[in-house]
């Protein structure tokens, strides 16, 4: 038996090890691939790294700048297939590269909520190229604590603060729900805040999107 043993882990191991590693370059690649053309086509900016690491948010629980890469974001709205009278909430939009995309695919609107001044300015530039200023998108400039989303049925977060500004946000989805009764989604890539979510008495987790790592939470 040893023998197999020992075949396994100076043939077979290797190889399985690089076949992930393998996998993973592409992954990588094919994203590199599609910002590029994406980019271009579209002649926006959302890909680059924020160098405001300021922190003004009222909880001081702010994440950095980084955006849900390109294969993902795809495979989100492949999903989730938006409707025509969705309203999509980014809270903690940056450079505005899912509402840009959502509000793509001919939903009602898609609302970006961001505190940073930096990355509002970078998302209003990018929605006034050609391609992309006739897009029913609207950036807010606001700490999404203090936003009140009475507006949106579909709410995306990609990291963007901690677990204070969280359950403020969730509360402020709650009284919306109270004052505006309807069905909403929230996707969430965030596993450090997931917990808020999952013990919150009006949401039900529905499950993750596929090969996304996103959550999908609904009220109903
Ligand atoms: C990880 S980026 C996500 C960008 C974008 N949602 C995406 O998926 O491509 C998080 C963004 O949230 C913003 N942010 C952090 N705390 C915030 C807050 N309290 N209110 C509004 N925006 C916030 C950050 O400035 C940053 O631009």
């Amino acid at each position: 038996m040893l023998y197999k043993k020992v075949i396994y882990l100076v043939f077979i191991r290797p190889l399985e090890i690089n076949c992930v590693y393998f996998y993973y370059l592409i992954e990588k690649l094919w994203g590199v691939l599609l910002q590029c053309y994406w980019e271009k086509k579209l002649q926006i900016n959302t890909s680059y790294i924020c160098e405001d690491k300021q922190d003004g948010s009222r909880f001081q629980d702010q994440n950095l700048y980084s955006a849900l890469p390109y294969p993902t974001l795809f495979k989100m709205l492949e999903i989730i297939k938006l409707k025509a009278d969705d309203v999509l909430v980014d809270l903690g939009c940056g450079a505005g590269r899912v509402v840009i995309f959502a509000a793509r695919e001919g939903i009602k609107e898609a609302i970006g909520v961001e505190l940073r001044k930096s990355q509002v300015e970078s998302a209003r530039i990018n929605l006034s190229s050609p391609k992309t200023c006739n897009l029913p998108v609207t950036i807010i400039h606001q700490d999404a604590a203090d936003y009140l989303p009475y507006r949106g049925n579909i709410f995306y977060m990609l990291e963007p603060f901690g677990p204070d500004t969280t359950k403020k946000v969730l509360a402020n989805i709650q009284h919306s729900l109270e004052q505006n009764p309807r069905q909403i989604k929230i996707l969430l890539y965030h596993n450090k805040v997931r917990l808020l979510l999952d013990m919150s008495s009006f949401l039900k987790f529905k499950g993750h999107l596929a090969d996304t790592g996103i959550l999908l939470y609904t009220n109903f």
